[in-house]
């Protein structure tokens, strides 16, 4: 790492260093379709139970560093999101069984499983919490537009608690730049980041597997 890189704050590192992962998981082809309106309620729903096994295993991770030094401006529950999920997936799976999890996804939750550290808990809260903040709001006018969907079965996009979400978001920037990390530390955060969007990216292309377009 240059000595301009190990200056920099850890969310501008975070930015730069899965700039790339971000465009290629905007860019998989069951994102593509779900945005264009190419799939279905189905495909969907097997997204927000993939999503729902994730931040389980996501906000139980974030319960067992909570009173790690430094983990009380990270673990914040205006953003938990595992009972929005819940309603979701009982409001679109209905009285069918929820679809169940990929692969992809059950390795994603194995590895957060594993974790007990907050440079680690950091990387994974950034990777979707700030994703969800972003990109999520995108994704929900989308749905809505092209799927029918009301707020309920979208409630995951909507975090109630949150009024303005540019400055939120750049308090959560803020309180990962405060993070007391050593050098290895922070290098382990941006390695792990990145294993959290290959992570997602892998769900995308299982459910692209199973979600073909139709047209
Ligand atoms: C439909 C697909 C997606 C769209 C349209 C999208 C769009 C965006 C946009 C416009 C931003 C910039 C917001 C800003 O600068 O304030 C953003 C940021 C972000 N997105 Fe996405 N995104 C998508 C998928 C994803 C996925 C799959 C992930 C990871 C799971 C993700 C994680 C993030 C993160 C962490 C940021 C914050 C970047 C930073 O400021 O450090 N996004 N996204």
């Amino acid at each position: 790492m240059s000595l301009v890189a190990a200056a920099a704050p850890v969310s501008t590192l975070l930015r730069e260093a899965t700039a790339q992962a971000h465009e290629r998981a905007e860019n998989t082809g069951f994102v593509q379709h779900l945005m264009s309106g190419r799939l279905t309620v189905e495909a969907f729903t097997a997204l927000v139970a993939q999503h729902h096994a994730i931040y389980l295993s996501l906000e139980a991770l974030g319960a067992r560093v909570r009173d790690l030094p430094g983990a009380d401006r990270l673990v914040r529950p205006e953003l938990l999101r595992s009972p929005a999920l819940a309603r979701d997936l009982a409001h679109l799976s209905a009285d069918r069984a929820a679809p169940p999890a990929t692969a992809a996804t059950r390795a994603y939750v194995a590895r957060l499983d594993e974790l007990h550290d907050l440079p680690g808990y950091a990387a994974h809260a950034y990777t979707r919490y700030l994703g969800d903040l972003s990109g999520g709001q995108i994704v929900k006018t989308m749905m809505q537009r092209h799927y029918g969907l009301g707020e309920q079965g979208l409630s995951f996009y909507t975090f109630e608690q949150i009024e303005k979400i540019p400055p939120y978001k750049s308090g959560y920037r803020a309180a990962l730049d405060a993070l007391d990390l050593d050098e290895q530390e922070r290098a382990r955060l941006v390695e792990e980041a990145r294993a959290a969007f290959a992570f997602n990216e892998a769900v995308f292309t299982d459910l692209g597997e199973l979600y073909p377009p139709a047209h």
